[in-house]
């Protein structure tokens, strides 16, 4: 068997760590042969709880799950770090503005990028999770210059399995039969769930384009678009709390299809740090179809892109650099 590797998770007394943590120990992320040491961060005021989720973790007796450490310290928690999931984050208040939200979070982020740059694998994958998502990936990369760029994402994957879920329940078929559906852009309202290039295998049709199963233009440009922006919201409006279970299973399912690649034939949507691809601005945090092999993501190549994609393309993409503006304007005033 393997030598465990150390893999973080910070708001490790959260909801979504909550989900998280079983699917690590048991193996469904890094695999049945890895063993795991989990490091779990969150700040000093929640060790308590952690301490209680430390006990559930040590009670579920799985021999994947080597070493357990809780902690409030950054750098504790990724000293040789092999994998992280960055979900901790200050949550949005009441009354409170996005740009108050973005300055709390992006300080929270420049530090855990320091520590990873101090005391981290410099091969290292970082996950991304807590918002706003993109632009806290791209502050931590910023801070942790001697880790390749390529090792800092952002997840949009819960926004992809809705997608997904959607396009499956509109045809009537299995969700594993619909492929290929991208997520364009933030983790926002402002992202763009696209199905133009997505296929379904249909009972007796094989494997068709799903514009033409749904032949509904309408539908999905309209309905289907703004049901997965506003899917979050709707979560929240119903639970009281925003999406835990199906955010930790996205999470898991994002850095596994990392560590192991990606099904040939499929692509999965990931922020990562835009190369110009499809005309996204350089240097912003930007979801693109990506394909994953020996542990590398490349961003799918020679889509076509309409003048309707262009546009949210474009929408979304404005929107990361006025982040990205307002990160700077409150690291660097
Ligand atoms: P939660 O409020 O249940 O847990 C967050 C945890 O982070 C708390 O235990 C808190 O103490 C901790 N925390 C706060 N600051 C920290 C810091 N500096 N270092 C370490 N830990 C810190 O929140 P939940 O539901 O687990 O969500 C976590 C984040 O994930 C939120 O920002 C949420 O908006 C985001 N999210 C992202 C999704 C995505 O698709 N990218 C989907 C759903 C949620």
């Amino acid at each position: 068997m393997a030598e465990p590797i150390n893999v973080v998770v910070t708001g490790a007394a959260g909801q979504i760590a909550y989900s998280l943590l079983y699917q690590l120990a048991a193996g469904s992320v890094f695999g049945p042969e890895q063993p795991i040491n989990l490091r779990l961060l969150d700040i000093k005021p929640m060790m308590d709880i952690l301490q209680g989720v430390v006990m559930e973790l040590e009670d579920l007796a799985l021999p994947l799950l080597r070493d357990v450490l809780p902690t409030a310290d950054a750098g504790v928690a990724f000293k040789d770090a092999a994998a992280a999931f960055l979900v901790g984050a200050m949550p949005r208040k009441q009354g409170m503005e996005r740009k108050d939200l973005l300055a709390a979070n992006v300080k929270i982020f420049k530090d855990q990028g320091e520590a990873l740059e101090k005391f981290a694998r410099k091969d290292i994958k970082v996950l991304v999770v807590g918002n706003p998502a993109n632009t806290n990936a791209l502050i931590c990369s910023h801070y942790a210059p001697s880790i390749p760029k390529e090792n800092f994402t952002a997840m949009t994957r819960l926004d992809q399995n809705r997608a997904q879920a959607a396009l499956a329940s509109r045809l009537g078929v299995q969700v594993d039969k619909v492929k290929n559906v991208i997520i364009w852009g933030n983790h926002s309202s402002t992202q763009y769930p696209d199905a133009t290039h997505a296929v379904a295998d249909l009972p007796g049709k094989g494997s068709v384009k799903v514009s033409l199963a749904v032949n509904d233009n309408a539908w999905l440009n309209g309905e289907f678009l703004e049901t997965i922006q506003k899917r979050g919201a709707a979560v929240i409006a119903a639970r009281k709390m925003s999406s835990a279970m199906s955010a930790a299973k996205a999470a898991g399912d994002h850095m596994r299809d990392w560590w192991f690649g990606t099904k040939p034939g499929q692509w999965v949507s990931m922020g990562v740090v835009s190369d110009g691809s499809y005309g996204i601005p350089k240097d912003v945090v930007f979801s693109f179809p990506v394909n994953i092999k020996d542990k590398k993501f490349e961003i799918v190549q020679g889509l076509e892109i309409s003048d309707f994609a262009r546009s949210k393309l474009d929408i979304t993409a404005k929107e990361l650099e006025e982040e990205r503006a307002e990160a700077h304007q409150v690291l660097m005033p």
